[in-house]
């Protein structure tokens, strides 16, 4: 995992890798705003797609939805957020410089020393314009979360479809917040994909769901490979709960920086569909056929932050080794020698040029499944490797092909992604008794095993 210290290298990393990099960099950038590379949309493509399978393919009671950023700003009226949706802010009387009033370690102060402004409400929508003409009537906002587009669209589901209490709908996609104090690289940024799920159910049931869903969420993270030691359970004091809710507890990780938000699991009552019901005029009960009664269903939501999942499995998977993964060397072929091969590094310099790093990332979130490498440029060696990536493609896995550079770079460069494997093509591939086959070398203990290719 990333060390405090270990933050710029990590960054450096994140960029040289084509991970993620800070957005619009040839025009000087722009604050808090990032762009995934081509390892960094992979990744990221994944976590979303697992997430999905998680709560939509693999369960009989929860079906998605994918509904537009912009809505009928009523919609925001109705959700509370165009009151409510705000933080207190405040100013620097020196620097000017603003901040969040929650933020800061003495309320009265910036943290250049300075006295600050009164806090006033600072909303934290991104308004925009719909069509032509630049008036107020015209307004609208970029949705600030995503879960407001399964509240308004629960009617339509309940009567597609064959939904019963209880039952779920998820949603992914992006949403914008013009947060005062963005920052800590993708921790907190103004545009940012939500991966949520509303869970409908009956009131009396509420406080079961919320424990299955809270122990549920917890649970995919470590299946993750995020180490339990780093993920805790925070309850919301009733003081600091969001406008909408009963409870909220977050699932919380101990960032290089210190423990903060990962994912938010709260009970928000009826208070959206009752809300909608009331601003739009439309029912939002649903009859029980069994004690032929009305009723407005309670939400359970488990509301997670994409950018940030993939900042966590990032930080958590991401192992940096001074000079070189000298503890296993032994295990290492000669190819993988490094200068200093019995350096056994205690002390890990992150920054030192020498220092490799490994992404230790579970295989079903890597860039790629496996990476084909020809040890040299021979023909019979290129087409035998050609003729493995097309097999391995049409097998559904994502290959690397790479033909060039020392053998033992080419690894290292595959550890630093995370590819778990590397099949290398070498001359036992294409003769004698070993003819067929390929070597086989593994990420994280760097073993290589001669394997058929019949078998892999
Ligand atoms: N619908 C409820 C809701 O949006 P939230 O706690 O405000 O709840 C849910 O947001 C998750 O979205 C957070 O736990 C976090 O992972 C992610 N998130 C929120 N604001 C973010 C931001 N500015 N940048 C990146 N991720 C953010």
């Amino acid at each position: 995992m990333v060390e405090s210290n270990q933050m710029d290298a990590f960054v450096a990393w994140a960029k040289r890798r084509g991970v993620i990099w800070p957005s619009s960099e040839i025009y000087g950038g722009l604050s808090n705003s990032y762009d995934y590379g081509p390892i960094g949309v992979e990744m990221k493509n994944r976590l979303r797609a697992h997430w999905w399978r998680s709560m939509v393919h693999e369960r009989n009671d929860i079906v998605g939805l994918d509904s537009p950023i912009i809505l009928n700003p009523k919609v925001w009226e109705a959700a509370g957020h165009t009151e409510n949706f705000t933080d207190p802010l405040v100013e620097d009387l020196v620097t000017h410089k603003r901040y969040r009033a929650d933020h800061l370690d003495d309320p009265t102060k910036s943290p250049d020393g300075n006295p600050v402004s009164e806090p006033r409400n600072f909303n934290l929508m991104f308004k925009t314009m719909i069509g032509a003409v630049e008036d107020e009537a015209a307004a609208a906002y970029l949705r600030p979360e995503t879960c407001q587009g399964i509240f308004i669209n629960f009617k339509n589901i309940m009567d597609t479809g064959r939904q019963k209490i209880p039952f779920g709908v998820a949603q992914v996609g992006k949403s914008f917040r013009n947060e005062i104090t963005p920052g800590n690289f993708t921790f907190r940024t103004r545009e940012f994909e939500q991966m949520e799920m509303e869970f409908f159910v009956r009131e009396e049931e509420a406080d079961k769901w919320f424990d299955y869903w809270v122990e549920a969420r917890l649970q995919w993270y470590i299946d993750l490979g995020v180490d339990k030691k780093d993920l805790r359970l925070v309850k919301h004091p009733k003081k600091a709960l969001a406008h909408y809710s009963k409870a909220t507890t977050d699932i919380e990780y101990q960032y290089p920086w210190g423990w903060g938000e990962l994912e938010g699991i709260a009970n928000r009552g009826s208070y959206d569909l009752t809300q909608h019901q009331k601003f739009s005029g439309k029912d939002m009960a649903v009859f029980d056929e069994e004690t032929k009664e009305k009723f407005t269903p309670w939400v359970i939501e488990p509301a997670a932050g994409l950018d940030r999942a993939l900042l966590v499995v990032l930080l958590n998977a991401w192992q940096s080794y001074g000079q070189g993964r000298g503890n296993v060397a032994s295990a290492r072929s000669s190819s993988e020698t490094r200068s200093q091969p019995s350096a056994i590094s205690s002390h890990p310099n992150p920054n030192s040029d020498q220092a490799e790093v490994v992404l230790g990332v579970v295989s079903q979130l890597a860039a790629y499944d496996v990476a084909v490498l020809p040890l040299i440029k021979k023909p019979e060696l290129l087409k035998m490797s050609q003729k493995l990536v097309a097999s391995l493609r049409e097998a559904g896995k994502h290959v690397f092909y790479d033909e060039s550079g020392s053998i033992g770079r080419r690894y290292r460069r595959m550890d630093e992604i995370g590819t778990p494997v590397c099949y290398t093509v070498d001359f036992e591939s294409t003769e004698g008794t070993t003819k067929g086959t390929v070597t086989a070398r593994d990420r994280d203990t760097m073993k290589q095993e001669r394997i058929k290719i019949d078998n892999l």
